[in-house]
């Protein structure tokens, strides 16, 4: 009886107790403040360019890009993940305007991004004020990505230009939300069968033995042989481009998500030990731009990288028996990015809300400097990981309607 009795008030204590203060959800309203008054600052600096911000030139002008850049879309996603975080604050104008300025695009095949330009304006228009405007053009760039695939190689091809014959990179991954979401959605059923079969032969061709992937695997689609490995934005074959294994991680746990295949399953839990056992990997969890750099060198960081890992070690949390040390991983990426060294101060950075983020290294382009993906995919993590500490659903691209 005593017995039962001390259970019993054992389980109504630590139902009652506080809970120690969750140090992002603390965070959460400044951090979404500060985006906030950034992006006004943004709007401003581009008011008369109909064109889509970037990153910051050298000169410290903001740069802006046209449709047709693979990252026209962050910009547009950037303003629906405000307008879900407070749906008061008068954004879903303006989102609207930025992602109506990307239908020229909706039969784009000039490369494999349609996932990132099209998935992260329309489809966050898609979750957030669904409509049949969105739909169509969501399925016309579903249909148009669909183009690039070979069906010799059964894979998309990534890029068209020199030195490649048919190039696929790890990025790519990426875009296959689109084509899943699409087959369910009055698509052909087929774009879920090039998504699948993309995934496997990325699966099966483009990781190293410790888990990590390359950025380029160039094929000759004739004869399906492998003709060259790029390093690429990357530092080395033989070392691990940071940004390359975000794709990785986001886009096996993505595609797991969308077909509950086993297999997905266990390549993004195999990226995801090597980012985190990396003896590289800065205590804070923002990898240095190349996991080949030696945290204490004076090589540069790339915040975009870890966004994209935050966001993703969050959607994984939620698909594995314990995903604590994945949550964990991306609290202590999230905490840092909301941190001064790398949030921007009010009124800088051009209106970007992160700073330190590294674009094309070997080609010294884009270094620590802002980037739009970087605000995108940290906006995503921060409401992501609301959701799950909320216990909400909050839908995917591939489960709108
Ligand atoms: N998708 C190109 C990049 O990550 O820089």
């Amino acid at each position: 009886m005593i017995r039962s009795l001390l259970c019993t008030s054992l389980v109504v204590f630590f139902a009652n107790a506080t809970l120690p203060a969750d140090e992002v959800l603390k965070q959460m309203p400044a951090v979404f403040e500060r985006a906030g008054s950034q992006t006004k600052v943004m709007l401003e600096n581009i008011k008369d360019d109909p064109q889509f911000p970037r990153t910051l030139s050298p000169d410290g002008k903001v740069k802006t890009v046209q449709a047709e850049d693979w990252t026209s879309g962050f910009f547009p996603g950037t303003l629906w993940l405000l307008h879900e975080y407070d749906p008061k604050g008068a954004r879903k104008e303006r989102a609207w305007d930025y992602t109506r300025r990307l239908e020229v695009i909706r039969h784009f095949k000039g490369n494999h991004d349609g996932g990132f330009m099209l998935g992260c304006s329309y489809g966050n228009a898609l979750r957030l004020d669904p409509s049949d405007e969105s739909r169509a053009v969501l399925l016309d760039a579903a249909a148009a990505l669909a183009t690039r695939y070979i069906p010799k190689l059964g894979m998309i091809r990534s890029w068209d230009h020199e030195p490649y014959q048919c190039p696929v990179i790890i990025d790519n991954m990426m875009n296959l939300e689109l084509l899943s979401w699409a087959a369910k959605n009055g698509g052909d059923a087929k774009l879920r069968e090039i998504a699948v079969s993309h995934s496997d032969l990325t699966l099966k061709n483009h990781f190293r033995d410790d888990g990590s992937a390359y950025h380029v695997l160039d094929y000759d689609p004739e004869n399906n042989r492998l003709r060259m490995i790029d390093a690429k934005q990357g530092g080395d074959v033989r070392t691990a481009w940071a940004r390359g294994q975000g794709w990785a991680l986001y886009g096996f746990t993505m595609m797991h998500r969308e077909t509950g295949r086993p297999d997905y399953l266990a390549c993004a839990e195999k990226v995801a030990a090597f980012i985190m056992n990396h003896p590289d990997l800065p205590k804070d969890g923002v990898p240095m731009w190349d996991f080949g750099c030696k945290p204490d060198s004076k090589e540069p960081r790339d915040a975009s990288a870890a966004a994209v890992m935050a966001s993703a070690f969050l959607d994984l949390s939620t698909l594995v028996k314990n995903g604590k040390p994945y949550l964990d991983m991306a609290t202590r990426q999230l905490l840092t990015l909301s941190s001064p060294e790398f949030l921007a101060q009010a009124g800088t950075n051009g209106g970007f809300i992160l700073t330190r983020s590294t674009g094309y290294l070997p080609a010294n382009i884009e270094i620590n400097v802002p980037l739009n993906y970087a605000d995108y995919y940290f906006l995503e993590a921060l409401l992501r990981y609301r959701a799950l500490k909320e216990g909400k659903t909050r839908i995917a691209l591939g489960a709108a309607k």
